[in-house]
C-alpha cells in the first residue's frame, strides 16, 4: 500500500515537473540580440521562435536602473528603435529584451519570464555614418573647391532635423581621398569644415574626388564613414598618360598592320600594271599585221 502511495506521489511529481519544464523551454527568449545604428538612427534586432508572445525593452545606462522607452513595449516585431532613448549620445547603454506571453490569460510571474541582455553600445562613439553627397567645382586653374552635404539624423530637436554636424560637432572632419585622371598616386586630405579648398593642383588637369566622414577622436575601428561617390573636374585629361601599355601595344600592331596592307596592296597593283602594259603593248605591236 505504501508503495503504491509512493508511485503515486512520485507519478504527480513527475508530471508536475515535466509541465514546468516543457513551459520553461516553450518560452522563448530573443536570440541575436544586435544593436544597429546609422548616423544616429539606432535600432535593436533580435530573433525569435514563436509568434505566441511580444517583447519588452528596457534599458539602462552606467548600470543604473532599467527604464523603458516609449514605443518599446509588448512588441510582436522583433525589432525596436532606441534613437530617440539613447540620449545623450556619449553614455555606454545596455538593453534587456522581456518574453511576455501574448494574452494576459496565463499566470506568468513577471519575475520568471526569459530574458536577454545586449551588449553594451554607444551611439556618440559607435554609429556608423553613411556615405556623404559632395559636389566638385574648380575655383581658378590650380584650385577646386569640394562641397560636402552633412548627411542627416533622424533626430528632431526645436522642429529642426540635425544633421551629423549637430551632434558630433568639432569632431566632425571629412577625409578627401583624390588623384590626377590618368595617375594612380592618391592623395588623402583632412578637412575640418564640410567646404574644403584643394589647392596646388596642376594647370588644366583633370582631378576625381572622393570623401568619407572622419571622426579622429573615436577609435579606429569606427573612424571612419563610408566613401561618398567619385565626382571630378572637368579639366583635359592626359591623353598621352592615360593610355595603358596595351593600348600602346595595341595601337603599333594596328599601325605595323596597316602599314603592311598598304606595301601589299601597292605591290600588287604594280604588279597588275606592268602586267597590262606589257599585254597592251604585245597587242599593238601585233595588230598591224
Ligand atoms: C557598422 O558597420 C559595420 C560594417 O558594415 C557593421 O559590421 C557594424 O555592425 C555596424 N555597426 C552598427 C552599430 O550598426
Ligand atoms: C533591423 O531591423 C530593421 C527594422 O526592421 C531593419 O530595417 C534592419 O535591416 C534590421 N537590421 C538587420 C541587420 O537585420
Ligand atoms: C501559438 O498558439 C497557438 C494557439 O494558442 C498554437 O496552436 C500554436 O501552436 C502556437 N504556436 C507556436 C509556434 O507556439
Ligand atoms: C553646397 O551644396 C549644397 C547642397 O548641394 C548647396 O545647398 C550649397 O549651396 C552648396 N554651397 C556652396 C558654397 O556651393
Amino acid at each position: 500500500m505504501a508503495s503504491l502511495r509512493t508511485v503515486l506521489y512520485l507519478r504527480v511529481w513527475l508530471s508536475a515537473w515535466i509541465i514546468t519544464t516543457a513551459e520553461d523551454n516553450f518560452v522563448p527568449r530573443a536570440e541575436n540580440v544586435h544593436w544597429f545604428s546609422l548616423d544616429f538612427k539606432t535600432t535593436l534586432n533580435w530573433t525569435t521562435k514563436s509568434s505566441n508572445y511580444t517583447y519588452t525593452v528596457l534599458y539602462s545606462w552606467d548600470d543604473s536602473d532599467w527604464i523603458e522607452c516609449l514605443y518599446c513595449s509588448q512588441l510582436i516585431e522583433s525589432v525596436c528603435d532606441l534613437t530617440n532613448c539613447l540620449k545623450p549620445f556619449d553614455r555606454i547603454y545596455s538593453a534587456d529584451v522581456k518574453t511576455e506571453p501574448a494574452s494576459m490569460n496565463h499566470n506568468y510571474d513577471p519575475e520568471e519570464l526569459p530574458h536577454t541582455y545586449s551588449g553594451n553600445f554607444n551611439p556618440y562613439i559607435e554609429s556608423n555614418i553613411s556615405a556623404v553627397k559632395i559636389t566638385v567645382q574648380a575655383v581658378d586653374e590650380r584650385t577646386v573647391t569640394v562641397n560636402i552635404t552633412d548627411p542627416l539624423t533622424s533626430i528632431h530637436q526645436d522642429g529642426k532635423q540635425l544633421s551629423i554636424r549637430d551632434v558630433l560637432k568639432n569632431d566632425l572632419m571629412y577625409k578627401i581621398s583624390y588623384y590626377k585622371s590618368g595617375s594612380t598616386g592618391k592623395r588623402d586630405i583632412i578637412s575640418e569644415s564640410s567646404m574644403a579648398e584643394v589647392s596646388q593642383l596642376d594647370a588644366g588637369q583633370k582631378y576625381c574626388f572622393m570623401v568619407a566622414a572622419y571622426i579622429p577622436s573615436r577609435p579606429k575601428s569606427t573612424q571612419q564613414g563610408a566613401w561618398s561617390e567619385q565626382r571630378c573636374t572637368t579639366g583635359q585629361e592626359d591623353v598621352l598618360q592615360e593610355l595603358s601599355l596595351g593600348a600602346w601595344v595595341g595601337a603599333v600592331f594596328i599601325l605595323l598592320t596597316i602599314l603592311i596592307i598598304v606595301v601589299t596592296v601597292t605591290v600588287l597593283c604594280c604588279r597588275c600594271c606592268q602586267r597590262r602594259n606589257k599585254m597592251l603593248h604585245t597587242s599593238q605591236s601585233s595588230a598591224p599585221v
